[in-house]
């Protein structure tokens, strides 16, 4: 078999079989097929795509390339989650312990922050004495015990989307969707768990920018997980405003325990909810979907939610008395706030734009060895669709960096588009993609 063929049949739109993407995927990851032909087999994809089952089999291939994790050991049903990427999206620290609580098993491996968006890892460690890195058999104990652990992708996870991902960013084609698909699903069915929810953002802080581009991204990880013999399930959310007010770790920390308290703000509690009944639903706990909300409305209502999440920060190591008085936390040296002036309403906000404004006050790594200030952060006091005065406070920027008070507070005023007309609000979920189809909501 040679490499050029492969290329050339994919130039031609033809689906390739296993054996070419065995050839493909194994020789480069050993070294035997150099980067050039790598891109050019990658640039035949993002224009003439693949079939779900090049799809599927590509995805197998890449997840084989390293280790797959092994959670048998664990009873009853490993339920996983993943979102695509967004702004003051927390909804993993709020939905895990609702799941927990509730009977299932929560093994997961989360990320840390990527560019404007932020990752549950940082967020765990800005819990005085939070352990993200545990030895498999404590992970696998304490799931056991108290059905919930979470912690940094050890291990050698996918190593072949690993070496095509950064040949992607580099050749113009992360943007392809079979190939995001692949990269998504591949390291999600290596992490071991039953049962897999995706939350697929759509909008402006968001990689799929339109409702029918992620909904197409949503319908390739279906149809790879349920090959894969992985219940899956995807929400379409919308991240065209950023998720809850406050953005920045130990900020998303507080909004995340006041929404497992119920006095969390609607958008986030909607969406965390949403996406924990259709866990409890595929873990089998609940009859159906309705029931499952009901039964996660109930973790909220009874305490036992935020009960799991004390149980969780303190079997990781975690201090949970400042879970239970936030006052304790290091706050920010410098409050500073943003106002505008003129009347109105908050007619758009480029999320993106918010999410990068939070970075250079220190809340994220602008290069890969900053070291993050887990104080630094934005609220939103007034987010799309929010009436305002001239002279009102739109947001609070917390940082201990004065130096970085001025470009970010530039952005943020760019971010916020003012207007006299009230715009009209989309809902939260914009649709549910299971192996049967697509409902849109
Ligand atoms: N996230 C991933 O892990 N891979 C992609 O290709 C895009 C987003």
């Amino acid at each position: 078999m040679r490499m050029i063929d492969i290329i050339d049949k994919k130039k031609r739109g033809l689906e390739l079989s296993k054996e070419e993407l065995e050839f493909f995927v194994n020789g480069y990851i050993k070294d035997e097929i150099p980067d050039y032909q790598v891109s050019a087999l990658l640039m035949a994809i993002y224009f003439n795509g693949m079939t779900e089952k090049e799809t599927t089999q590509f995805t197998l291939l890449v997840r084989d390339s390293g280790d797959v994790v092994d959670l048998s050991k664990i009873e009853g049903i490993k339920v996983d989650k993943h979102s695509t990427g967004g702004v003051g999206d927390k909804t993993t620290l709020v939905l895990t312990p609702i799941v927990a609580a509730l009977g299932a098993k929560v093994a997961k491996m989360s990320g840390r922050g990527l560019g404007h968006t932020g990752g549950t890892v940082d967020k765990m460690e800005s819990i005085p004495g939070m352990e993200t890195s545990l030895e498999t058999q404590k992970f696998i104990d304490q799931v056991n015990e108290i059905g919930i652990s979470v912690i940094g992708q050890t291990g050698n996870l996918a190593p072949a989307d690993k070496k095509l991902y950064a040949l992607r960013d580099v050749t113009s084609t992360v943007n392809s969707i079979p190939l995001i698909a692949c990269s998504i699903m591949s390291k999600k069915l290596a992490a071991g768990s039953d049962a897999i929810v995706l939350d697929v953002k759509t909008g402006s802080g968001a990689f799929m920018k339109t409702l029918d581009d992620a909904i197409e991204l949503a319908t390739e990880m279906v149809s790879i997980g349920e090959n894969a013999g992985k219940s899956t399930i995807a929400l379409i959310t919308e991240m065209d405003i950023p998720l809850g007010h406050n953005i920045g770790n130990i900020l998303e920390v507080e909004e995340a325990v006041e929404t497992l308290k119920g006095h969390g703000p609607k958008d986030l509690e909607g969406v965390s909810l949403e996406l924990a009944a259709n866990l409890v639903y595929m873990a089998n706990i609940a009859k159906n979907i309705d029931e499952a909300r009901e039964m996660v409305k109930g973790a909220i209502a009874d305490g036992s939610a935020y009960n799991k999440f004390l149980e969780f920060v303190e079997a990781q190591g975690g201090d949970k008395s400042y879970i239970e008085d936030f006052d304790k936390f290091d706050k920010a040296a410098i409050h500073h706030e943003v106002k505008v002036d003129r009347d109105g309403y908050v007619y758009e906000m480029d999320t993106e734009k918010v999410g990068n404004a939070s970075v250079i006050l220190g809340a994220g790594r602008e290069t890969k060895d900053d070291e993050l200030d887990f104080a630094a952060g934005i609220k939103l006091v007034k987010k799309t669709g929010d009436e305002i005065k001239k002279g009102d406070t739109i947001a609070i920027l917390y940082t201990n960096d004065e130096a970085a008070v001025k470009s970010a507070e530039d952005l943020v005023l760019e971010a916020y588009s003012l207007s006299d007309e009230k715009p009209e609000m989309e809902p939260l979920v914009l649709a549910r993609v299971t192996k049967d189809g697509v409902t849109k909501y």
